[in-house]
């Protein structure tokens, strides 16, 4: 009886029994993948990259009605309202802050209702009657809002200010705000880095009061 269980050591040069050795099928192995690389070497082929061109943008025309006028701009059809006020009709009393819907800076009025411009496309808009702070005076007359701020105080550096007065505008046309708690939170889309938040909601008052 043979006492020793081990397996017998494979002869590293023996066959299996595809006839393929352990070590030359792990060279054909090792080699075919490299293959797919060194194949231009080797062949002296040349590598062809193939790059996609960038997107052109598309262009269209785009109607809009700002303040009470109308504009025609050929604009690219990704534009949003905020740049299309900025810089396609050079009005930049609206505010970018984070132009990612969190600060309300770009803040305007559609059709009466406020909405944030950085978060929709202008191309959207056509037919809507859109309201930007430039909009709300009449000639040399404040608007109530923007008068209310001034005594209040409602600022310091004023960079949210525009959109602070277009959104204040909108939460007196919902009509939801019956205390100081329904304003603060009916306002919280606006953020002011200066903390004028009191002084907002003392002007704010004024205005639902009257
Ligand atoms: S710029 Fe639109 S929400 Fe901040
Ligand atoms: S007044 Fe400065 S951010 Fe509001």
């Amino acid at each position: 009886m043979d006492e020793n269980h081990d397996p017998p050591i494979e002869d590293e040069s023996s066959s299996s029994s595809s006839g393929t050795s352990r070590r030359g099928f792990l060279t054909q192995v090792a080699v075919a993948g490299a293959g797919l690389t060194l194949a231009p070497l080797l062949t002296g082929a040349q590598e062809i990259i193939l790059e996609t061109p960038p997107a052109q943008p598309q262009t269209s025309m785009v109607i809009l009605t700002v303040n009470g006028q109308k504009h025609t701009l050929n604009m690219d059809e990704r534009t949003t309202l905020l740049d299309a006020l900025r810089e396609n009709l050079a009005m930049p009393g609206t505010k970018k802050g984070c132009d990612h819907g969190q600060c309300g800076a770009c803040t305007v009025l559609v059709n009466g209702r406020r909405i944030n411009s950085c978060l929709t496309f202008a191309a959207m808009h056509q037919g809507d009657e859109i309201t930007t702070i430039e909009g709300l005076a009449k000639g040399d007359e404040l608007h109530p809002m923007q008068a209310a701020f001034l005594k209040h105080d409602a600022f310091q550096c004023g960079y949210c200010t525009p959109g602070q007065i277009c959104s204040a505008v909108g939460l007196i046309n919902e009509g939801h705000a019956k205390t100081d708690a329904d304003i603060r939170e009916l306002m919280s889309g606006n953020i002011c880095r200066c903390g004028a938040y009191q002084n907002i909601v003392e002007a704010i008052k004024e205005v639902k009061n009257v």
